[in-house]
């Protein structure tokens, strides 16, 4: 069958090489998809090596996000403004990339948000933390959904406002206000994203009093099998909470439809996945 691949490093615990088999079995289609590590300073000959082998596409997690992005001679506008790449391919014109990460996010946020809240993602004040490699992903994808105004904090604000700089002119086109701000603001936002990795080392961000708060709601592109320090954060401060398992799924469905040119279902392999977590 063939050949598809996560890369990353680490790679041991990725879900993806489980949700591309599920989306597999559900469509009928014939296919083998592998996690596999390169070295941090080795992702171009192990991509290589993956190409001769009869590798036809790729997914790219940390920290290969961006060197996937400067390898490929063909990129989607999403990939363009994230400058960063978590889908590959291969054609006659040679490696091409995408970025659906902000797509998956937009699609489980919406998902979550009319299910629990009954509102729409359009109109929404959003408060992005982070300005890494996950949220240049999603930044571009939140503007177009409609968010009406995003404020962007990061720890190291040079980074937020390299980020900024490079979505104002789609944020203009959209009419939504794009601000960077040196503080997580108070009693502002209708709802905060966490793109940091604050959590992987355990603990939650230091956010002050207001920033989350009820009938508000928060997204932890993080996951797990228990609640996130984030989405603990929120729930403690009154907010509706949710982890980003139903991305993930989201961002798979997405690379899964530009390689096999079929949607898959998304809900009962996240529900399949949850389970699994537990
Ligand atoms: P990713 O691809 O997961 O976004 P990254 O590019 O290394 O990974 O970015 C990590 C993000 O988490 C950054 O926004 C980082 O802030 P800096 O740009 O200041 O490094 C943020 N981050 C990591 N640990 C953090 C912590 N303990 N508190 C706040 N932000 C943190």
């Amino acid at each position: 069958p063939p050949l598809y691949a996560v890369f990353g490093n680490p790679i041991a615990h990725s879900r993806s090489p489980r949700i591309h088999a599920l989306f597999a079995e559900q469509t009928g289609v014939a296919l083998s998809y592998e996690a596999r590590l390169a070295p941090v300073d080795g992702f171009e000959a192990a991509l290589d090596a993956f190409y001769a082998e009869g590798g036809r596409g790729a997914n790219i997690t940390v920290p290969f996000k961006f060197d996937a992005w400067r390898l490929c001679v063909r990129r989607s506008p999403a990939a363009q403004l994230a400058q960063a790449v978590n889908t590959l391919g291969w054609d006659e014109g040679g490696l091409w990339g995408d970025n659906t990460d902000g797509i998956g996010l937009v699609r489980d946020l919406a998902r979550v948000l009319a299910a629990d809240t009954h509102r729409p993602l359009q109109g929404q004040r959003v408060l992005l933390l982070g300005a890494g490699g996950a949220a240049s992903g999603v930044l571009g994808p939140l503007i177009a959904a409609g968010a009406r105004a995003i404020a962007l904090w990061n720890r190291s604000a040079d980074k937020a406002q390299a980020l900024a700089a490079r979505h104002s002119a789609l944020a203009a086109q959209h009419g939504a206000d794009l601000q960077v701000v040196l503080e997580p603001p108070t009693h502002w936002a209708d709802g905060v994203i966490n793109a940091t990795a604050a959590s992987l080392d355990g603990r939650a961000l230091d956010l002050p009093d207001g920033v989350l708060r009820p009938a508000q709601w928060a997204y932890d592109m993080m996951y797990g099998a228990h609640d996130t320090p984030f989405v603990a954060q929120a729930h403690a401060a009154g907010a509706s909470a949710w982890d980003g398992l139903g991305m993930l799924v989201e961002q798979a469905a997405q690379s899964y439809t530009l390689w096999h040119g079929e949607a898959p279902a998304t809900a009962p392999v996240l529900a399949t996945l949850r389970a699994e977590l537990a």
